[in-house]
C-alpha cells in the first residue's frame, strides 16, 4: 500500500491560535510525544519569529532522533540562516520556505509582482538548498492562484532544488472537488513533478479541511500537514488524528498506510490540550469526551450485544482504556516511577521527588488514585520551566457565604524573597481570590479566560483549571491542577502571572542584547 508521510504543525500553524503561548519545555514534551505517535515530521516552530521560539526549535532539533525536525522559513535569507542554526543538531534537519502566489497576497501583502515572486522563490529555495537536502516549498494561497501561474512557479523551484511541494488551502476557501483537481492539474502540467514529494495544508474555515485533505491524497498527494485536535488560525488546521483514522478505517475506500502508532492518539490530543489550553469538544471525532459513549438505550442496547452494531472505532484502536486504578497510599516510589515512565516522561531526581511528594499527598485525600490523576501532577511538574524568582503562593483563605461578600487573604512570596499579604472582596470566591493576587503585584490584569475542570470523574476528582490573562497587551496561559477548586484556580492564575515575567524578561534581555 502506498504510504502517506504526516507532517504535524502543531508547534507551528498550532501555536498560531490566538492565545496559545507554550513555553520551550512545553514544546519539548508534546514534541517527544509526537515523536511517540510515529509522526514523520514535525514542524517544531518559526525560528526568527523570536528568541524564544528559536530556543525552543533547536531544543526539539536536539532531542527528537526519529522524526525529521523542520523550521518554517519566509523567502528571505536570515529566516532560512535563522532555520539552519535552530535544527542543525538533528538527525534529520530540513526546512520549510514559504511564499505567497495569489494575486490578492502578492499586490496586497507583498506588494510584488508575479515575475518577482517567482524570482524570490527561485533564488531562495537555491540557497536553502545550499544548507539542506530537505527543502519544502510552500505557495501561500496556493488555492487563490492563478493555476497556470502556480505550475510555473513550481517547476522552477523544483529546478532550484525543493525536494517536496506544499500547496496550502490558506484560508481554507476550496472544496474537495476544487482541491482534488489543483493537484490534478499540478501532475498533469509541471514537467518535473515526479521529482517531488507533493504535499497538501488544509484550514477548516468552512469545515471542510479533513474532506479537502482526503480529496488531495486520492489525487496524487503523500504528505498530510495538520495539527492535533485541528488546532490553528482562525478554525484551525485539519485534525491529523481524523485524516489517520479515515483513512484506517475506510481502508476499503483509501487504500493508503502511515506510520502513526494509533493508540497514541488519545494520549497525544490530551497533552496538547492540556498544554495549549484549548479543550476539545465533548463530541470531537476520533478524541473528543463522547466518542465512544453511547446514550440512548436502543445504542446502549445495541453495544452491549455486539459493538460493532454502532461501534466504527474501538476505544483501545486510539488508546481510550478504561481508567486503572492505580497506587494507593502505601504505594513506593519504585512503582511510582515505573508508572511514570509507562507514560514515556522522563523526570529528572529533582522532579521525581516533587512528584513523588505531591500524589503521597493526593492519596491522603483520594482513596483511587488514577493514571490520569499522576499524568496531571507530573506534566505540571515537567511544563512548569519557569526558574526565575518568581511568586510562590504561601497561603490563602477564602470566606463566602450567602448573606456576606466573599472575601479573600492572600499570602504571597514575592520574587525578591518577601512574604506580602493582602484581602479583597469579590462577587464570587474566585473574584475575590483573584483580586486579591491581582492587589499584590504591580500590574493590572485582566481576565480572559477561565476555565474549570475534573481530572477523571469522582467526587473526589482532582480539579484542572485554565486561565488566559492580559498584562500589557501581552496574552498569558496558566494550568493549575489541585484537590480544591480555588487552589487549583489559585495555581493557575499564579503560573500566568510568572510567565508573564519570564517573558518579560527575556524580552529585556533581548533588547539590551540587539
Ligand atoms: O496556511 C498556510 O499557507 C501556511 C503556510 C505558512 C505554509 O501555514
Ligand atoms: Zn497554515
Amino acid at each position: 500500500m502506498p504510504i502517506i508521510k504526516f507532517f504535524d504543525t502543531t508547534l507551528r500553524d498550532g501555536e498560531q491560535s490566538p492565545g496559545v503561548n507554550l513555553n520551550k519545555e512545553e514544546k519539548l514534551q508534546i514534541a517527544k510525544q509526537l515523536e511517540r505517535y510515529g509522526m514523520d515530521r514535525i514542524e517544531a516552530g518559526f525560528p526568527a519569529s523570536s528568541k524564544g521560539d528559536f530556543e525552543a526549535v533547536q531544543a526539539i532539533a536536539q532531542n527528537i532522533k526519529k522524526s525529521t525536525v523542520l523550521g518554517l522559513a519566509r523567502t528571505v535569507k536570515s529566516d532560512i540562516d535563522a532555520v539552519y542554526e535552530a535544527v542543525k543538531d538533528a538527525a534529520k534537519p530540513a526546512i520549510h520556505v514559504f511564499i505567497a502566489t495569489s494575486p490578492i497576497h502578492m499586490k496586497y501583502k507583498l506588494k510584488k509582482s508575479p515575475e518577482e515572486v517567482v524570482e524570490t522563490a527561485v533564488s531562495m529555495v537555491r540557497y536553502a538548498k545550499e544548507k539542506f537536502n530537505h527543502v519544502e516549498w510552500s505557495a501561500e494561497d496556493a488555492t487563490r492562484s492563478d493555476i497556470a501561474f502556480l505550475a510555473e512557479i513550481i517547476e522552477k523551484v523544483i529546478d532550484a532544488g525543493a525536494t517536496v511541494i506544499n500547496l496550502p488551502d490558506t484560508v481554507g476557501y476550496a472544496t474537495p472537488e476544487d482541491y482534488g483537481s489543483m493537484f490534478r492539474y499540478i501532475k498533469e502540467n509541471v514537467p518535473n513533478i515526479d521529482k517531488v514529494e507533493l504535499s497538501c495544508h488544509c484550514h477548516n474555515d468552512l469545515g471542510l479541511a479533513a474532506a479537502n485533505t482526503l480529496s488531495a491524497i486520492q489525487n496524487g498527494v503523500t504528505q498530510v500537514e495538520g495539527a492535533i485536535n485541528g488546532i490553528g488560525e482562525r478554525a484551525g488546521n485539519v485534525a491529523l488524528e481524523e485524516v489517520a483514522l479515515a483513512l484506517h478505517v475506510r481502508s476499503d475506500y483509501f487504500p493508503y498506510a502511515s506510520s502513526l502508532k494509533f493508540d497514541e492518539t488519545k494520549r497525544t490530543s490530551d497533552l496538547v490540550s492540556k498544554l495549549t489550553g484549548m479543550y476539545v469538544q465533548a463530541n470531537k471525532a476520533i478524541v473528543g469526551r463522547n466518542a465512544f459513549s453511547h446514550e440512548s438505550g436502543i445504542h446502549q442496547d445495541g453495544v452491549l450485544k455486539h459493538a460493532e452494531t454502532y461501534e466504527i472505532i474501538t476505544p483501545a484502536l486510539v488508546g481510550v482504556t478504561p481508567n486503572t486504578l492505580f497506587l494507593g497510599k502505601h504505594s513506593g516510589r519504585h512503582a511510582f516511577k515505573d508508572k511514570v515512565n509507562t507514560f514515556g516522561i522522563e523526570l529528572t531526581e529533582a522532579e521525581l521527588k516533587e512528584a513523588f511528594e505531591q500524589f503521597k499527598q493526593l492519596t491522603d485525600h483520594k482513596k483511587e488514585v488514577t493514571d490520569d490523576d499522576i499524568y496531571a501532577i507530573v506534566m505540571e511538574i515537567k511544563t512548569d520551566s519557569s526558574n526565575i524568582d518568581k511568586y510562590e503562593l504561601i497561603q490563602f483563605g477564602v470566606s463566602y457565604d450567602t448573606q456576606d461578600t466573599p472575601s479573600a487573604t492572600v499570602v504571597l512570596k514575592a520574587p525578591n524573597g518577601v512574604n506580602v499579604e493582602a484581602t479583597e472582596y469579590g462577587s464570587g470566591s474566585v473574584e475575590a481570590l483573584y483580586k486579591t493576587i491581582n492587589s499584590l503585584i504591580d500590574e493590572e490584569i485582566t481576565l480572559t479566560d477561565y476555565q474549570l475542570n475534573s481530572v477523571g470523574g469522582g467526587k473526589d476528582a482532582l480539579a484542572e483549571a485554565h486561565v488566559q490573562i492580559k498584562i500589557n497587551e501581552q496574552i498569558n496561559n496558566g494550568r493549575g491542577t489541585a484537590q480544591d477548586v480555588l487552589q487549583a484556580s489559585a495555581n493557575a492564575l499564579i503560573q500566568a502571572i510568572n510567565r508573564y515575567y519570564v517573558q518579560k524578561k527575556a524580552t529585556i534581555k533581548q533588547l539590551v542584547h540587539e
